[in-house]
């Protein structure tokens, strides 16, 4: 049987859910594989969790320096994970991390330092935790050509969009997620999009060899959606979720992260709750849909067992199997085109339509719906529109226009993706 001697770096939420998860008889059971937690970096004690006779080092740095296969980095944070990393690699260990960000800003250089020193680095759970769809792109849909990747990729966002949509407002949709354990005690990460943007920067490196960092993408998080926008979503049989794409068109990669409408009837869109959900479009299987846990320390550490087991299964054969980044150029955002969701609340003046209408005309945007609620005490109207296909610089520059003109008192939009 082999073994697979292992050192965890940090002794938090997720390195002790991986090693209460690492008892489990399942894995004792394994007929191939012994994995053993030989050491553990741990500037601390933490009273969920008790290590027993496993030597404990206070420096994390000690860590690559022991006589262990592999170290599974847990720390979080970007640059003293990218250090422990290469440390690590330079000594000639396999990594794996559940760590997102140090491998959104750091992955190119951390994947070169592997392929020189002919080790793996594994990263299943730095998206989704552990739904794998690390794996499901890079292995089992590695002979298709995947034209677009699509998901809700952030549970706290799913969580206060679903809430919303049941009747709730943002900010009491926020505190539940905070008291249920959801969001972090500063979730300004999940909730402007940040978090998404990381795990689809990831995922588009995979599908499409885009560089990691990633050249500058759109990222719009959810603080400005109203309980009004779900009314708009219901009279059109649309859902509103916060999208992360990446989508290859002529060459280059269209990658964004923001809300959108969905048609009700996609896969996407019957996500509720905390779920992450991933669509990939591909040439041979079709769309392929997965959904699962995103985040939490029974769901993280399922993505590390499956990177261990890689591992270890592979330790002989030395099959490591490193991404590339390829020259392959992000679209720029100006372009891509979409048929927009205008909310706006106006002054009750007399032809309002007309002239919001007209306004739509002037910069050459078609309107396929115009919706007029009655007007407040304060005599505002909100009118809600739908245009026809238009590209985003042009949606801005008429988004502009309205902001300025003096009947305006507030617009936005909301992209609405197409199937
Ligand atoms: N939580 C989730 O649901 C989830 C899901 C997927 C992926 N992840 C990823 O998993 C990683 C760990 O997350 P977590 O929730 O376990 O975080 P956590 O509970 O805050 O644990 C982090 C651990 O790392 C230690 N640490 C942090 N910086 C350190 C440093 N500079 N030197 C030494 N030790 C350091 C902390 O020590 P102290 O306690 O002394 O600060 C703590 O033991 C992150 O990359 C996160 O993005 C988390």
């Amino acid at each position: 049987m082999k073994k697979l001697r292992i050192g965890i770096c940090g002794w938090g939420n997720i390195a002790t859910g991986l090693y209460d998860a690492l008892q489990s008889d399942l894995l004792q059971q394994l007929d191939d594989l012994n994995i053993s937690i030989d050491c553990i970096g741990a500037r601390r004690d933490n009273p969920i969790c008790d290590y027993g006779d496993i030597p404990v080092f206070r420096d994390i740095f000690d860590i690559p320096d022991q006589d262990v296969d592999v170290v599974v980095e847990l720390i979080g944070g970007v640059e003293v994970a990218r250090e422990l990393i290469l440390k690590a690699i330079n000594n000639g260990k396999h990594i794996i991390t559940a760590n997102k960000a140090v491998i959104f800003h750091h992955g190119d250089e951390i994947f070169q330092a592997a392929r020189d020193n002919e080790v793996q680095v594994l990263i299943e759970a730095s998206v989704c935790a552990g739904t794998p769809v690390v794996k499901l792109i890079k292995n089992e849909l590695a002979g298709n050509n995947i034209s677009k990747v699509s998901g809700m990729l952030n549970g706290t966002s799913n969580f206060i969009l679903s809430s919303m949509e049941e009747g709730m407002d943002f900010d009491e949709a926020l505190s539940i997620a905070k008291k249920e354990g959801y969001a972090e005690p500063d979730p300004s990460f999940d909730i402007d999009g940040m978090d998404a943007a990381h795990k689809i920067g990831i995922l588009s490196h995979l599908a499409y060899g885009s560089s990691l960092p990633p050249k500058e993408f759109y990222i719009e998080g959810i603080s400005n959606i109203s309980t009004l926008d779900f009314k708009y979503a219901s009279i059109n049989n649309l859902a509103l979720k916060h999208l992360a794409v990446a989508k290859m068109r002529e060459g280059s990669v269209e990658m964004r992260v923001h809300p959108v409408f969905l048609d009700k009837k996609s896969s996407l869109a019957s996500l509720h709750g905390v779920r992450n959900g991933i669509e990939i479009d591909t040439d041979l299987v079709g769309k392929v849909y997965l959904a699962g846990s995103g985040a939490g320390r029974e769901s993280t550490a399922s993505g590390l067992i499956s990177d261990l087991i890689a591992i270890g299964r592979s330790l002989d054969n030395n099959t490591a199997v490193i991404s590339h980044s390829l020259n392959v150029a992000i679209k720029d955002f100006d372009l891509a085109v979409f048929k927009y969701y205008f909310y706006l609340e106006v002054s009750n003046e007399p032809d309002i339509a007309n002239a919001i209408n007209s306004c739509f005309a002037d910069n050459n945007v078609s309107v396929e719906n115009f919706l007029q609620e009655d007007a407040t005490k304060d005599q505002q109207v909100v009118i809600m529109i739908t245009t026809g296909l238009v590209n985003e610089k042009n949606a801005q520059v008429l988004l502009d226009a309205l902001s300025c003109s003096s009947f305006v008192t507030s617009v936005r939009l909301i992209r609405i993706e197409a199937n």
